[in-house]
């Protein structure tokens, strides 16, 4: 018995039927018309077996399905764009930033290279969970992915990482190769100076307070290894102290004590050092050393007979006492009416808080931008032009031996009033015209 069973009205071929397998026509028969409003009529017989419905409509059902699938995927893969090019647009500015730290050499803010260095490990991790989820999409996606996505920019994520990697690397190697070997002095003198590294503008965010010092303590006491002292004032005068816990505390500005120095006890010229959780300052009047003990909080001074309020360095007034701190201990350096300017380095008893051992050198403190000391050596400083200074003067302790060198190093702006070195870092600290600026320092090692 054959049955007419299927009416089908074209062009309206729904593509589930495309589905229906060929064999299930093949024993049947067809018949085309034209019918009465010009539509084409086709009349299907097949041959004595149920037609399978239920196959059609549960084809019908899995096309469904499978276009909403698709759908979906679609719908995944624009916002996966979306986020691809959110993350290309991020790396290429993480690569700029990489090749400004590479190519400013010493002069990047060591904050700033590891916070870069966060910023790539979370990005590679997003990147790789991007790409995870691509891949563990069904089969149909997978194909899909394959035809329309160009999965090469993908690739050329992971290559842009690994060049990133590499160059940080890289960085990172030169970096260490520069480490200090802290304390060691068999060394011939300082080779170079760095390029400098400017942390920002003093605390009280105030381009005024052009006088100024900051820097770490030279002999830190237990506990008190990470602190930083800052003051300023917009006169060579100094009436507080700034203590900040660590780094970051400096950057936020957080200080956890201000010492502001009483009556009788206020300081100028701003060649203060802290050694031994204590700062040595030159007292205003009487005109003198004075110590503040950041432990016991007590102040003691000492005259220094010789030294004279006639000599200063070149860029500011008042700076008639120098202190310092080394590998050795603590010194500070003075010009007297007997050395006719010429800078005196004393050495200082800590205990006593006298004068243990005295040199002359050869350096007009007039002259001189500043001075320090280095593994028993006074180097002085001096202007070369707006943006360069030079160390220009050496004087060795032990041999007595003077030199002239001509060691340039840049400067961020014109003029400085406190520049130190602290032997547990090897750096220079200086205060710059309102800003914090520091140097690594490199000995010459034969
Ligand atoms: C088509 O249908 C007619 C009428 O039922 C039948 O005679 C004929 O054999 C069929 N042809 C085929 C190829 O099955
Ligand atoms: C996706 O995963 C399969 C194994 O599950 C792997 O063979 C294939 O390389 C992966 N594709 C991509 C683009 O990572
Ligand atoms: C100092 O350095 C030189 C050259 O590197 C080496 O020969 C010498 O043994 C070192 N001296 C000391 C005391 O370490
Ligand atoms: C500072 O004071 C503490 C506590 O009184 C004392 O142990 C230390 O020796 C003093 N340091 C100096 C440099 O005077």
């Amino acid at each position: 018995m054959m049955l007419p069973i299927l009416l089908l009205v074209l062009p309206v071929l729904s593509p589930a039927l495309a589905w229906i397998p060929v064999e299930d026509w093949e024993s049947g028969n067809v018949t085309t018309s034209v019918g009465d409003s010009g539509q084409c009529v086709c009349l299907v017989y097949v041959p004595d077996t149920t037609f399978p419905a239920d196959r059609v409509q549960h084809m019908q059902q899995v096309s469904k399905d499978l276009i909403l699938e698709v759908e979906l995927q679609m719908d995944k893969m624009v916002s996966y764009q979306g986020k691809l090019e959110i993350y290309l647009k991020e790396l290429t500015e993480l690569t700029v930033r990489v090749a400004m730290l590479q190519s400013s050499g010493d002069n990047y803010i060591k904050l700033d290279f590891e916070l870069l260095r966060i910023e790539l490990r979370e990005f590679d991790a997003l990147v790789s969970q991007l790409r995870d989820s691509l891949n563990s999409s069904s089969p149909l996606f997978d194909s899909l992915y394959t035809e329309s996505y160009d999965k090469s920019n993908l690739n050329v994520i992971r290559f842009e990482f690994a060049k990133l990697q590499k160059k940080l690397e890289e960085c990172q190697k030169e970096q260490d190769s520069f480490k200090p070997d802290i304390g060691n002095c068999n060394h011939t003198g300082i080779m170079s100076i760095s390029k400098p590294m400017v942390v920002q503008v003093n605390a009280h965010l105030n381009g005024g307070y052009q006088y100024g010092g900051w820097g770490k303590d030279s002999k830190p006491v237990r506990g008190y290894e990470s602190m930083y002292f800052y003051g300023a004032y917009s006169t060579p005068h100094v009436y507080d102290f700034y203590l900040y816990s660590d780094y970051e505390k400096l950057i936020l500005r957080s200080e956890f004590k201000r010492h502001h120095l009483p009556d009788g006890w206020e300081g100028t010229g701003n060649n203060y050092i802290v050694h031994g959780n204590t700062i040595y300052y030159q007292h205003n009047t009487p005109f003198g050393m004075t110590k503040l003990n950041l432990t016991s909080s007590k102040y003691d001074s000492r005259v220094i007979p010789a030294a004279s309020q006639r000599f200063s360095y070149r860029y500011a007034d008042n700076q008639n006492l120098d202190f310092a701190a080394d590998e050795n201990g603590l010194w500070v350096m003075y010009a007297s009416e007997e050395s006719m300017g010429k800078i005196v380095l004393a050495k200082l008893d800590e205990k006593s808080f006298g004068i243990a051992d005295e040199w002359n050198t050869g350096a007009f403190k007039q002259l001189a931008g500043n001075a320090f000391m280095a593994c028993g050596v006074m180097y002085a400083t001096r202007s070369v032009d707006l943006n360069t200074e030079e160390i220009f003067y050496a004087f060795d302790t032990k041999t007595r031996e003077e030199k002239q060198l001509n060691i340039r190093f840049q400067k961020f702006q014109e003029k400085y009033t406190n520049l130190d070195y602290n032997p547990t870092e090897q750096k220079l600290y200086m205060y710059n015209n309102g800003y914090y600026v520091s140097y690594n320092v490199k000995f010459n090692r034969e």
